[in-house]
Parts: structure tokens; C-alpha cells; sequence
């Protein structure tokens, strides 16, 4: 059905989710909003959250989307309250990113690592220890800043991400889920400390994950050609621009500022 997918975050995280989204599905359709303006939403209050959610999906609803993936855990984590918003399917990171960590731990401990308002939120520990996992949060807001400003390379980073992680070390979880999608960009950091541990990031389970809801409702795009991909953010499109160009590699249209 041709027409476009929406998928927003606070800023250029989600953008490693919808890289996944284009490998599943590269003949959809892909409207992006990247909330730079709001960025961080991970030190604000729920009602905070939960209004600025509100502000994106209602834009993309007027682009007429067929589904909104939600590529934000924080934003996943406030977003009950769009049922009552739209009937689109929405998708958030927090379900499927649980899941394949429960598939991947031989030990069920898992580690946690998300902005605060997602670690207060329970939304991981809670699906995780119903499942019977012994479950450590650790909320890295530090981490949102390096990604933002660019730093996913840098010896810096490295020093950042150890330093932070430094109360987890000897601990004997075997699996760590980056709750911040993003966190993607700093994997070999995390790697780099905990380095027996699988790293699970939320990409590739919400991109099977709309894949199956798309089938299951009919909404699957049927042509053969590749979809247009159009990135959005509420401040700076060139700043958004060259911070992704190192690491995004997919063909876009452009990136655009929005006022939402
Ligand atoms: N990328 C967002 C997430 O997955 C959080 C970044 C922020 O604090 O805005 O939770």
C-alpha cells in the first residue's frame, strides 16, 4: 500500500533503528522526525514526554502514514496514551528489544542501559522479570549527549562509556540491551567494557517486528522499487546531515527542518 511509514526519536538515534527498517522493507516509504529541538526527552517528566510524542505523531498523521514506528525508548515508554490518538498500527522498540534478549541470554541476567526517564519508567524490567530475568538498569545520559554531538569514534568516548559503566563491572549478566536506540552508535565502546556480553540494540527486532504487523494487516508496500526516504528534524538539518553522513549510508532524499 503506498504510503509512507512514520518514524521518530528524540533525535539521531532513531535513525539506526530505521536503517534496519530499510533493510527489511526497502520499498517502503520512510517519513523520519528526529526532535532535536526537544533532545533530550530522556531527563524529562512523563507528562513531558508523553506531550512532545503527541506533537510528532500528530504531524505524521497529517503525512498520511500507514504505521508509526516509534524509534525512541523513551518515547516508547510514554506512549500508551496514542491509542486513543489514531487506529495506525504503532510500533515501539521497548517489546521487540526485551524479546530478543530473552531469546539471546544463557544466564538471564541482563543489563539495562537507557536514559533515566526510561530506567524510572520499569517499562524493561518490568517485561524482562516477568520473564523470569534478574535485571540491572543503568540510566547513561552522557551517552545521548556524545552520539548528539557527533562523538561515536573518539577516544573520548571510549572514556566516557567506561567511566560510566564503571558500578556494572564484575557483574555476571551475560546480556546487555542499549535501551537508547541512541546507544547503537556506541556498541564497540560498550563491547569494549563488557566484553564477553552480547549487545542487543533494538534495530533489527522493530524492523521484524513491523514487517510481521504490516503482513498480518495488509499494509505490506506490493512494488518493486525502492521507497523514498525522507529525514526530518525540528532544528539544525545540517548539523543532522553531517553527524549521520559517517554512519548512514542508505540512499535519502534529504534532510529537512520542521516545525511541528
Ligand atoms: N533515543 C532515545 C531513546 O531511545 C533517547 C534520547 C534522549 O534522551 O532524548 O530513549
Amino acid at each position: 500500500m503506498k504510503r509512507p511509514i512514520g518514524v521518530f526519536d528524540s533525535g539521531i538515534g532513531g535513525i539506526t533503528v530505521l536503517d534496519s527498517l530499510i533493510d527489511v522493507l526497502p520499498n517502503e516509504d520512510f517519513i523520519y522526525v528526529g526532535d532535536t529541538l526537544n533532545c533530550p526527552y530522556g531527563v524529562k517528566t512523563p507528562a513531558e514526554i508523553e506531550q512532545l510524542v503527541t506533537n510528532v505523531t500528530k504531524y505524521l498523521l497529517s503525512q498520511n502514514v500507514k504505521a508509526i514506528v516509534i524509534a525512541c525508548n523513551t518515547a516508547t515508554a510514554n506512549s500508551k496514551h496514542l491509542k486513543s490518538i489514531t487506529n495506525i498500527p504503532i510500533i515501539g522498540v521497548i517489546e521487540p528489544t526485551a524479546r530478543k534478549a530473552l531469546e539471546v541470554t544463557k544466564n538471564n541476567k541482563i543489563t539495562v542501559l537507557a536514559t533515566q526517564a526510561t530506567v524510572n519508567s520499569k517499562a524493561y524490567y518490568n517485561l524482562l522479570t516477568q520473564n523470569n530475568a534478574q535485571v540491572h538498569q543503568l540510566g547513561c545520559p552522557e551517552f545521548v549527549e556524545l552520539v548528539e554531538s557527533g562523538e561515536i569514534t573518539s577516544e573520548k568516548s571510549y572514556a566516557v562509556v567506561d567511566q560510566v559503566l564503571e558500578s556494572l563491572k564484575g557483574k555476571d549478566f551475560d546480556t546487555v540491551i542499549l535501551g537508547c536506540t541512541h546507544f547503537k552508535l556506541l556498541t564497540n565502546q560498550v563491547k569494549n567494557v563488557f566484553k564477553s556480553c552480547e549487545v542487543v540494540n533494538s534495530g533489527m527486532p522493530t524492523a521484524l517486528e513491523l514487517y510481521s504487523i504490516l503482513q498480518k494487516e495488509n499494509l505490506l508496500e506490493t512494488s518493486n522499487t525502492p521507497g523514498k526516504v525522507i529525514i526530518n528534524t525540528t532544528k539544525d538539518a545540517n548539523k543532522m546531515k553531517q553527524i549521520i553522513s559517517s554512519w548512514f549510508k542508505k540512499e535519502y532524499d534529504g534532510v529537512y527542518e520542521i516545525v511541528i
